[in-house]
């Protein structure tokens, strides 16, 4: 039973898969500068353009920029490891087909089922955010969205209380970019590019604009950058080092989706070039953006006065350029429509290979005869994703969407290892530095930074995973492709004795 449980996929055999083509498969149609779009269409969003002032505000201060730091090296260890499996196994599957090649079926099922939490609650989470934008940038010109959430029944759930609101606005885009993915990958990789470029001008003009007031103001600049590291307040993780680190936690967040490159990786045109480019290329644009934007924003305006639904739009105002608040909310509402565009894309690319393996129902990966898309599962997905959104509370939504991809990071980590331990010699066209080193610094940073995450998120992904084990116990089990052939191997050895 334990040694069935622990069953890998061979390597030769994803790889046979990575490089089949037919009607049945995804097409290839991505090439290094549609990855590297996808990884920034995943990152930039929500966590830049709110949690770098909140946590500032409340953990940090100005040396936000250090957790900023801090969450950006966590995430370039994982990010490596990521690049070596991406480059070597190709395969949409990402953490799930790594976890399945390194560490057997039931960890494979347990990743596959957490990156549910990555990307189907990441892409409502990110919808909550939208519309939150949205309306406040009606409410710049004095209107409002006829139908505004306002919750109307209370449930007390985990300690916190979910809302029986109505949120059609996140609904609705959730639906739009559903139907974006569902049409095909190159109209998505499209709609990305455009996102992407309006968000990352948006973000380049804002570090313009602070770089050009900070000459002129140097002054005010070092008075709010002073104390640099506010003294804690006696509390853990409010201010001094503890507030860093709490801080890192709470950024971690705005890092999230440079993994989501790994999930093209069926449709690269040259996955073992373009991976390691997509993913790490992205993360490195982002983290130097963030840490100029933290910086920036912490000296145009001192960060006791962050604690606001849009502090970078404020940051904007505070230097006088109102018309610069428009094109910054206009930024994060394309910022994190790409968001959404990449995370569903991620899902039912995952769901895809889970199903190719067996391990959920058939239909999960059928592709649209004309489309090649996964259509059932991004239309299902999609569906589930608007639910949530329209009737979660964004706080829990967001731990759970940390907790599920932090346990994807420690996953890939440690499979990294795994593999060079068991295949030294397997072609790799990427090779992460410095093994064991860099995956034990990757797993060391990820479950630190699970553990920093609050008991109500941690009793949800535990319901969440038993959910996924029950399903897994009565169904995957019994349909695994793996399991097949195994049975049949020692029913043939059976026979021929
Ligand atoms: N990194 C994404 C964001 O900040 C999830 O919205």
């Amino acid at each position: 039973m334990a040694s069935k449980l622990l069953a890998t996929k061979p390597i030769d055999k994803i790889l046979a898969e990575a490089s089949e083509a037919s009607e049945h498969t995804l097409k290839r149609a991505l090439g290094p500068v549609n990855l590297i779009t996808i990884g920034i269409g995943g990152i930039i969003g929500a966590g830049i353009f709110v949690l770098t002032g909140t946590a500032a505000a409340q953990f940090a201060g100005p040396a936000i920029v250090i957790s900023y730091i801090i969450a950006g090296i966590g995430c370039v260890f994982a990010g490596l490891c990521y690049a070596e499996f991406a480059s070597m196994l190709p395969i949409a599957g990402s953490a799930y087909t790594y976890g399945y090649a390194t560490m057997g079926e039931l960890v494979a099922w347990i990743i596959g089922w957490a990156l549910v939490l990555e990307y189907a609650f990441g892409a409502a989470t990110v919808a909550v955010g939208w519309s939150g934008f949205v309306n406040s940038l009606l409410g710049f010109f004095g209107t409002k969205l006829p139908f505004n959430a306002t919750p109307a029944v209370s449930i007390p759930l985990f300690g916190h209380t979910i809302s029986a609101q109505i949120d059609i606005f996140a609904m609705l885009a959730i639906v739009v970019i559903t139907v974006i993915l569902v049409v095909g990958v190159r109209e998505s990789a499209n709609f990305t590019s455009t996102a992407v470029m309006i968000k990352v001008s948006i973000v380049v003009f804002f570090i313009g604009l602070a770089a050009i007031y900070a000459f002129g103001h140097w002054s005010q600049m070092t008075a709010n950058w002073h104390p640099f590291i506010p003294k804690n307040t006696g509390h853990f993780g409010q201010f001094g080092w503890s507030g860093i680190m709490r801080g890192a936690g709470v950024v971690f967040f705005a890092y999230i989706g440079f993994d989501a490159v790994s999930t093209a990786a069926q449709e690269a045109r040259n996955p073992q070039r373009d991976m390691p480019f997509g993913i790490l290329g992205s993360l490195i644009i982002c983290t130097t953006l963030y840490i100029f934007v933290a910086g920036l924003l912490t000296g145009v305006k001192s960060y006791t006065t962050l604690n606001v639904p849009a502090p970078v739009a404020d940051g904007a105002a505070a230097i006088g350029v109102r018309w610069g608040v428009i094109l910054i909310d206009l930024g994060a509402i394309a910022g994190l429509a790409s968001v959404m565009l990449v995370m569903l894309l991620g899902q039912s690319r995952v769901l895809y290979t889970m199903s190719r393996d067996g391990l959920l129902w058939s239909w999960v990966g059928k592709l649209h005869p004309r489309f090649c898309t996964p259509y059932i599962t991004s239309i299902v997905v999609g569906a589930f994703a608007a639910f949530l959104a329209a009737f979660f509370p964004i706080t829990l939504l967001g731990e759970l969407v940390s907790l599920g991809t932090l346990l994807a990071f420690t996953i890939v980590s440690l499979g990294v290892w795994i593999l060079r331990v068991r295949h030294p010699d397997l072609p790799r066209p990427f090779r992460t530095p410095l093994v064991p080193l860099v995956p034990i610094c990757g797993m060391v940073v990820s479950l630190a930074l699970m553990f920093s995450l609050d008991a109500p998120a941690w009793i949800g992904f535990g319901s969440w995973l038993i959910f996924g084990l029950i399903i897994y116990f009565t169904y995957s089990r019994k349909y695994s492709r793996v399991q097949r052939t195994l049975a049949a191997g020692s029913a043939k050895q059976v026979s021929s004795r």
